[in-house]
Order: C-alpha cells, then structure tokens, then sequence
C-alpha cells in the first residue's frame, strides 16, 4: 500500500536493517540472519567503501545488528569510545590480548586474578614467547615490573576473589609514561561501582556472566575502550570467531535493564553481611573494600561508587569446618560465578583449585577456610539469618 513502510528487512543500512520492527519494536529485536544481504553489486561495493568505515556486518561473526545494539549501550555505560561483545568474558580476554600482543612482547599482570586469566597469561602466551610476570595488586609493584618490552599491563579492580583494590589513576598515569597500554577486568565493579575509563585506563574488560547480565543465566563477555583500539579487536574477534549470539546479546539487554538496581540492593546487603561476619567469632579475617579494616580502604573510598556485592572471609576453621558451613547454607547455592540475582558460595581451595597440588593453591590464597560469598537480591535478613544459623555448624 502506498505510504505504509515495508516490513520487509532488505538492505543493511549501517550495519543496522532497516524496516519498522527495528524502529519501532520497544524491545530490543533478535535478528537471527547469519549473511546479511545488498540490493545489488554496486551497493556492495558502497556499502563496503564508505558506511564498512571500520567494520562490516555482511556477515554475523564479524557482527549483527542486535549485538552491535548492545555493545552502543554498554559503551555508554563505560564512558567509552565503543565496545566489543564476545561469547564469554574469557573470550573477551584471550582477544583481546591476541589482538593487543605480539611474539617477544611482555606483559604486567597482578596476583589474585580469576585462574583461567592467569593460566592464559603465563601459560597459553608463554608459548608463544610472550611473558608475563604477576605482581602484588598495587601501582609500585607493578611500576618496578614494567620494562621496555612491556606492552600491558592487566589487573583486575576489585580482585577475584580477595577483592583488592589498586589505584587505577596511577596505573594509568604509568601506562601513559611508559607508553605501555592499561586493561582492566572491571567485572567485580561494574559500571556502576566504577569508571575505569574515566581514570584514564585505555581498556575496561567485563565477564558479562557475572552482574551485566545478572540472572545466571548467560555467558558473554565484552570490551571497552577508544573506537580506534575496539574496532582492531573487532577484526581479530571476526577472525577467532568469539562474537556473541544476537539471542544472548539481547538476554544480556535486559539484564542491563535492572543493573543499577540490581548492583545497588547487592552493594547493601553484602556489606552488612561483610559487617556482620567480622563481628562474629568464628570468622578469622573478611575481605570487602567497604569494610574500615581494608586495606587498600582509602583508594576504594576514592575510586568505587559502591562497595560490590562478592564477600571473602577466613573461617576461624580447618578444610572440614569450612565444607560444613558451606553445606549448611541453604539460601546460596553452591556454584561457581558470581553477580547474579541467586545468591552463590564456593570454597575456593575446592572450586577451581581442586587439581591443583595443596601448597600451590595455597602459595595463590585458596586456604582450606577461605569462602567466598557473592550476595544476590534475596532479603538481606534472610540471608544473614540462614548464615548465622549455617555458622554454628562450623
Ligand atoms: C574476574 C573475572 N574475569 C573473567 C572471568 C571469565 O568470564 P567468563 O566465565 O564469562 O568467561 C571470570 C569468571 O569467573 C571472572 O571472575
């Protein structure tokens, strides 16, 4: 009919289709096309010299509308430049370093990070003669590190799973003297809790598992930083093929949704269960940057806008003690991962160390009695009353 829109989607027009379910859908659409199509030849060819400035969607590894939606926003989140969505935060990593190093090249990163990161850094990379040294999590540790082979310099803020805190304007203020490039796996912060871009750090790293998407129901991953830097990580993910699904991308969308919320309501509750764990006696020493007792307390007052919601504490136990708190629980589940709605508790010398030889789990931290709480948005109440009562059992 004259003047009524086609609802056909028939031409990609920057990357997006164009059609009234795109414009008009209050929701995020899921396009599923693996190719995406051109009118002719000759818009091809337009297509790929002038609006492929960059990037191309003729095809959904190199990218797809629906994740590209998704990336705007998270960039937005960021105060970035642009962002990159992968199939897991791993992906995000691994990418990201492929893309970022070469053979002969020398990377900073700090101690208490999530194992695969490390394994990668020291192991998989290591093959391919790039070496990493791991350091204290603190800007002196890793300035004395860096030399003129270094590239990066990677941390995590707060860490997995002792939640140190390091001075993110430091490291970027060191990366830019040294010309070396700072990445930071922001995932226990959040955008809400913290901008590391804004710090001046070039890269923002986040497992999108965790509390961007939020319900423990997805894997993904993304990065974030200047569009120049987004779009070379762009072209290595194309070739590694670790973009994510347009169907998780929009699950991470509406995740998004309720982050604020969500992160903010999680911000509390752990840190009165952060507070009521120091005061009890069966527990040893507790590990949260909201507490008086942190002790990288004063940059996390200055750097987090909220506290986060993942809790590390020491029992006043051995291995079996710990295993019987940790059985005794019965509102947190036990699993790996963290940042959900579902509230989740491991031991770590159990989950993810476990085949490791004992006094290498313990040079890393995973004492026998070291567990770690990630607080979900169930009643705070409850949650504190379910621990209370899974601490006699200690
Ligand atoms: C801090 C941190 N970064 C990265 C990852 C890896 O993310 P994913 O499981 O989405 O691959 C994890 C996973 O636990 C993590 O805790």
């Amino acid at each position: 009919m004259p003047g009524k829109p086609s609802l056909k989607t028939t031409e990609c027009v920057g990357g997006y289709p164009a059609g009234i379910a795109w414009d008009s859908s209050v929701v995020l659409p899921v396009v599923h096309s693996a190719p995406f199509k051109f009118a002719s030849t000759a818009g091809l060819i337009r297509y790929q010299e002038t609006e492929n400035a960059g990037y191309r969607s003729e095809y959904g590894r190199i990218a797809n509308p629906t994740v590209r939606a998704v990336e705007t926003h998270l960039a937005q989140l960021e105060g970035a430049g642009a962002a990159a969505l992968f199939a897991s935060g791993m992906a995000a990593v691994t990418t990201t370093m492929f893309c970022l190093l070469s053979t002969g090249d020398h990377v900073v990163a700090t101690s208490d990070c999530y194992k695969r990161t490390r394994d990668f850094l020291c192991g998989t990379l290591g093959r391919f003669n790039v070496r990493s040294d791991v350091v204290p999590v603190d800007a002196g540790a890793v300035e004395k590190a860096v030399n003129r082979s270094t590239k990066i310099i990677f941390t995590e803020s707060p860490t997995n799973p002792y939640l140190n805190v390091i001075d993110l304007e430091k490291l970027a203020e060191l990366g830019k003297r040294k010309n070396v490039l700072t990445v930071v796996d922001s995932t226990f912060a959040t955008p809400v809790n913290a901008r590391p871009l804004a710090c001046g750090i070039d890269l923002v790293i986040h497992s999108c598992t965790k509390y961007l998407g939020g319900h423990n129901d997805l894997i993904a991953g993304m990065a974030a930083g200047g569009t120049g830097l987004i779009e070379r990580i762009r072209d290595v993910r194309a070739t590694l093929g670790g973009i994510c699904t347009p169907e998780t991308a929009f699950m991470l969308e509406r995740g998004l949704k309720t982050l604020t919320l969500r992160v903010g309501r999680q911000n509390r509750s752990a840190g009165v269960i952060a507070e009521f764990l120091e005061s009890h006696r069966k527990v040893k020493q507790v590990f949260y940057p909201g507490l008086g007792s942190h002790p990288q307390r004063d940059i996390a007052c200055r750097q987090l806008r909220g506290f986060g919601g993942v809790v590390s504490f020491l029992l006043d136990a051995d291995f079996e003690g710990t295993a019987r708190f940790v059985d005794a629980l019965r509102i947190p589940a036990i699993a790996p991962s963290l940042g959900g709605v579902e509230s989740l508790v491991e031991q770590p010398a159990v989950m993810g160390y476990w085949d490791l030889p004992r006094e290498q789990s313990e040079r890393l931290g995973m004492h026998d009695n070291l567990v770690r709480l990630s607080v979900g948005i169930e009643d705070a109440r409850d949650l504190l009353n379910d621990i209370r009562r899974a601490l006699e059992a200690v």
